[in-house]
């Protein structure tokens, strides 16, 4: 379905990007020629892709004692930002670095992997192929460095 995979590209830009990975702008412009943000179909796809996620994220008891404190509105919006100008949208990124946002929360890997199994969620929700929630998940390694702190911790 021509709108899953739009939903699946964002995805991959916006973990792509926030993992520093300089291949964005291949990513952003494929063969087709359209900006991965014009593939979204811009903001409103942007946004609904977050909403879902995010959503899920603060639903999640294994992780959402992390975001007690946490502006979840202001969360949405500097992801959309983040994933809006990853994709060669006209957005600029205002909030912090993985490292800096995530620096001394102690994250462990179980943390992380839950947080990419509610991304998994919002992927089959929207119907995104096999092979790109592989690719996603590949996405994930340079992300994973800059915010896992106690990668060794079963629980944190
Ligand atoms: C794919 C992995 C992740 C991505 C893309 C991501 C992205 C982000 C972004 C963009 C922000 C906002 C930055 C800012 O405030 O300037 C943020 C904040 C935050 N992240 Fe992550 N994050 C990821 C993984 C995690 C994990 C695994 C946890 C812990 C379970 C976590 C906990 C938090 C918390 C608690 C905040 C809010 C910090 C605050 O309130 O100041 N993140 N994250």
């Amino acid at each position: 379905m021509k709108r899953s995979i739009a939903y699946y590209v964002v995805l991959s830009g916006l973990l792509l990007s926030l993992g520093g990975c300089n291949t964005m702008e291949s990513i952003g412009h494929t063969t087709a020629g359209k900006s991965l943000y014009e593939r979204l179909g811009g903001k409103p796809a942007i946004t609904a892709v977050v909403d879902d996620f995010v959503g899920r994220v603060a639903a999640d008891p294994r992780i959402n004692g992390r975001f007690a404190t946490t502006d979840i509105p202001r969360l949405k919006t500097l992801l959309v930002e983040q994933i809006c100008q990853a994709s060669g949208g006209p957005c600029n990124y205002t909030g912090r670095s993985m490292k800096a946002t995530h620096a001394g929360m102690g994250v462990s890997n179980a943390d992380f992997d839950a947080l990419v199994g509610d991304l998994l969620a919002t992927l089959n929700k929207f119907k995104v192929p096999e092979r790109e929630k592989n690719e996603l998940l590949s996405a994930l390694g340079p992300m994973k460095g800059d915010i896992v702190e106690r990668p060794m911790a079963s629980m944190r």
